[in-house]
C-alpha cells in the first residue's frame, strides 16, 4: 500500500550485482478490466493480486462514482458488487482518469451506450493524448461523443441505441479494440473487431471468464450484444511490464541472478522476452499451473553478453510498453540495434522516443532518433556504458524506472527527476529494486 510520501526524484549510484527473489505487483491491464467487467456483471466479483496503483484506483473511483459498490477487504483484494449490464447510473461530475489511458479509452466503450451522459478528464499528460481513435468507431456504432481537437475532455452524450459494427482497427491498439468490444456488449447484433497486428487480448480472455461468448479467429474478435456477465473470481498475475525492468537489470548486471515470481506470461505481452532472448539473454521460464485465463511463470534471469538486434516489426505491439527499458538493454549490447515501426511510442504517457533519446544523450549514449524508432550503436569496449547525469522522466513512470536500471552499467550517479508517477503502475519499485541490489534512494 502507500509507503509514505512519494519522492519527486531518485539518486541512483552505480552497482554491479542484482540477486534474490522479486514478486512484482499485479498486472495493470488485467486489474482495470477486472474492475470494469466486475462492475457491469451480475453478482459479486472477487479480485486477488489487484494492482493498488494510481491508474487502477482511478478506474475504481470512476466505477464507484457510477454507482458500483466496491470493497477493499485486504491489501490487493477487491470485491465488486456488480450492478448488471444496465445498472450503472450517472456520476454527476466529471470522471478523473488521472494518468491512465486505459481507464479513459476503455471507459469510453463502457459508457458510450448508456442512457446517461459522462465526461472524462485526466492529468496534464492524459489531456494531451489522442482519443479520436476510440471515439471514431464508437460513433460508427451510433454513439454521440465530443472530444476537444481529438483530445480530452471526452463528452459521451449517452441516450442513443448502439448498433454492432464490423471494424478494422487502423492502429494496433488493445485499448481501442477493448473499447469497441465493451460498447458491443450494449449494441444490437454482432460487433466484430479486426486488428492489423496482434495486441494484448486480456479483454477477450476475461470476457470469457465472465461467461460472455467471444468468437475469435485469426485477427478478429466478435461478440453479440446483450449478453449477461456473471460475477467471477479473478487472480491477477504479476505485471510482465513491471517484471521487464528486472529482466533487463538481471541481464545487464555484472553478477548475481534474479528470480521473478508469479509473472503473467500472456503471449500477447511477452515481446520483450523474445527480444532479449534473441539478443542472447539468459532467461529461463518455468510455467506454473494456472486456473484462470492468464498464463503465469517464474523467470530466472542471469547476466549475459547481449548482442544488438533489429527488432522484427511484428514484435513491436507485443513489447509496446517495454521499449524504454529495451533501449537500456540495447545500449549495453555488442553491435548496433534498431527499432522501426514504433511511432505509437510518441503518444504514450510521454513521447517515449524523444524522452528516451534526450536521456540517452544526457548520459553520453550514441544513438539516432528516428521518426518511428531509434538506432543505437551499442557498447564501446568493456567499460561503463552510461555516464553520470540528470534524467528528466517528463512524468513518465517507465522512463524513470528504465534509467534507474541503467545504473548497473553507469560510471557515476544518475539523478532521475519527476518520478512521482512511478506510483501509477509500480508502487514500491524503488524499494524492490533496492532490495535486489540497485543503489536507488529518494532525493
Ligand atoms: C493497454 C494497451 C496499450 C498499452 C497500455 C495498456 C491496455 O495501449 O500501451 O499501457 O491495457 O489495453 P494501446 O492500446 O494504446 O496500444
Amino acid at each position: 500500500m502507500n509507503a509514505g510520501p512519494v519522492p519527486q526524484s531518485w539518486r541512483v549510484t552505480p552497482s554491479r550485482a542484482v540477486r534474490g527473489r522479486v514478486r512484482v505487483p499485479g498486472d495493470k491491464s488485467v486489474s482495470h478490466r477486472a474492475l470494469m467487467l466486475g462492475g457491469i456483471a451480475t453478482g459479486e466479483t472477487r479480485i486477488t493480486g489487484f494492482l493498488d496503483s494510481e491508474d487502477c484506483l482511478a478506474t475504481l473511483g470512476a466505477l464507484r462514482a457510477l454507482g458500483v459498490t466496491i470493497e477493499r477487504p485486504a491489501e490487493r483484494e477487491v470485491v465488486v458488487q456488480g450492478v448488471g449490464l444496465h445498472g450503472l447510473r450517472a456520476a454527476g461530475h466529471a470522471l478523473d482518469m488521472g494518468n491512465a489511458g486505459t481507464a479513459m479509452r476503455l471507459s469510453m466503450g463502457l459508457l458510450a451506450g448508456q442512457r446517461f451522459g459522462s465526461t472524462l478528464v485526466g492529468d496534464a499528460s492524459l489531456m494531451r493524448r489522442p482519443m479520436e481513435r476510440a471515439a471514431a468507431p464508437l460513433r460508427l456504432m451510433g454513439a454521440r461523443i465530443d472530444t476537444q481537437d481529438g483530445r480530452p475532455p471526452v463528452l459521451l452524450h449517452g441516450g442513443t441505441a448502439l448498433q454492432g459494427i464490423d471494424y478494422a482497427l487502423p492502429v494496433a491498439s488493445a485499448q481501442v479494440k477493448s473499447a469497441v468490444l465493451l460498447a458491443g456488449l450494449y449494441a444490437e447484433g454482432e460487433t466484430r473487431v479486426t486488428e492489423p497486428a496482434v495486441t494484448r487480448d486480456h479483454t477477450e480472455r476475461m470476457l470469457g471468464g465472465f461467461g460472455v461468448e467471444v468468437r475469435r479467429d485469426a485477427a478478429t474478435a466478435a461478440l453479440r450484444g446483450g449478453q449477461t456477465l456473471h460475477g467471477a473470481r479473478i487472480a491477477v498475475p504479476g505485471d510482465f511490464s513491471s517484471a521487464a525492468f528486472f529482466m533487463v537489470a538481471g541481464s545487464i548486471a555484472g553478477e548475481g541472478s534474479l528470480v521473478l515470481e508469479n509473472v503473467g506470461l500472456n503471449p500477447t505481452r511477452t515481446g520483450l522476452l523474445d527480444i532479449l532472448r534473441a539478443m542472447g539473454a539468459d532467461i529461463t521460464v518455468e510455467e506454473s499451473d494456472h486456473q484462470g485465463p492468464e498464463p503465469i511463470a517464474t523467470l530466472t534471469v542471469r547476466p549475459a553478453r547481449l548482442r544488438g538486434i533489429d527488432v522484427p516489426p511484428e514484435w513491436v505491439p507485443l513489447a509496446i510498453d517495454e521499449f524504454p527499458v529495451f533501449f537500456i538493454a540495447a545500449a549495453c549490447a555488442e553491435g548496433p540495434s534498431v527499432l522501426r515501426g514504433a511511432e505509437e511510442l510518441r503518444v504514450k504517457e510521454s513521447d517515449r522516443l524523444a524522452v528516451m533519446a534526450e536521456g540517452l544523450r544526457a548520459l553520453g549514449v550514441e544513438h539516432e532518433l528516428l521518426p518511428d524508432g531509434m538506432r543505437l550503436a551499442g557498447r564501446r569496449g568493456a567499460g561503463p556504458v552510461f555516464g553520470a547525469g540528470r534524467i528528466d522522466s517528463h512524468g513518465d513512470h517507465r522512463i524513470a524506472m528504465s534509467f534507474a536500471v541503467a545504473s548497473l552499467q553507469a560510471a557515476g550517479e544518475i539523478r532521475v527527476v519527476d518520478v512521482a508517477n512511478v506510483a501509477t503502475s509500480f508502487p514500491g519499485f524503488a524499494q524492490l529494486a533496492a532490495a535486489a541490489g540497485l543503489a536507488v534512494v529518494p532525493a
